[in-house]
């Protein structure tokens, strides 16, 4: 089982590889004990998070799970949405929904940085064709219900981390790593 696994992972890789080059990044926010979120909500706010994440995706392509779509309450302005969906039945005239990770390629811009947005399944399902992450750490203990996997120091280093910051009682700091293998 474990090999079949290992087996499709391999075959899609090459899948999302080809020949072409794709700028695929993850960006996310991780409290504490990996949590990312709650009952379909983000733990904490922190305004200067949100900046910078509008940031660095305004103009870009930003690839979500449905449920997370639904959190955030609809698709980001100024930025092409593409939104995740085993529902075959589901579609909007406002974003791009796709029913299989498989065909984002088919919808990514090839000149661009394009960012998976969230949530935790698809991070999890993403995370082995991205080639940056852009992760916020808040260094606090949250109740939560989604958790993103654990960043493998084997498998990516940290090319840039802005130092600690503050707002109301939180810590926080934005790291960049970079997949080195
Ligand atoms: N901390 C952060 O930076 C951050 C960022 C984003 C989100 N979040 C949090 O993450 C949580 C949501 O994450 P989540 O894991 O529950 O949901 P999600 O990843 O946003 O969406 C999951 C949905 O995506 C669709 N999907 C997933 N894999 C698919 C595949 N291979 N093919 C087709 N469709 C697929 C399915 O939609 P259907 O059910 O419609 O089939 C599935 O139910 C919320 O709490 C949110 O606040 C946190």
């Amino acid at each position: 089982m474990k090999i079949i696994i290992k087996l499709s992972k391999f075959l899609i890789i090459l899948y999302f590889n080809g020949c072409e080059y794709i700028m695929l990044s993850i960006i996310v926010a991780i409290g504490n004990n990996n949590v990312i979120g709650l009952y379909n909500k983000m733990p904490w706010y922190i305004p200067d998070d949100l900046k910078y994440f509008k940031e660095k995706t305004l103009g870009k392509t930003v690839i979500m799970g449905r449920k997370t779509l639904e959190s955030i309450g609809g698709p980001l302005k100024d930025r092409k949405n593409i939104v995740i969906s085993r529902n075959k039945s589901y579609s909007s005239e406002s974003f791009e929904v796709l029913h299989d990770f498989s065909e984002v390629k088919k919808y990514i811009d090839d000149d661009n940085e394009n960012f998976i947005i969230g949530g935790a399944e698809i991070y999890r399902e993403f995370l082995h064709f991205c080639e940056f992450l852009y992760v916020t750490r808040v260094y606090k203990d949250f109740k939560g219900d989604k958790f993103f996997d654990h960043i493998d120091e084997n498998e990516w280093r940290i090319v840039n981390a802005s130092g600690v910051k503050d707002y109301m009682d939180l810590k926080y700091e934005f790291f960049v790593y970079e997949r080195y293998s």
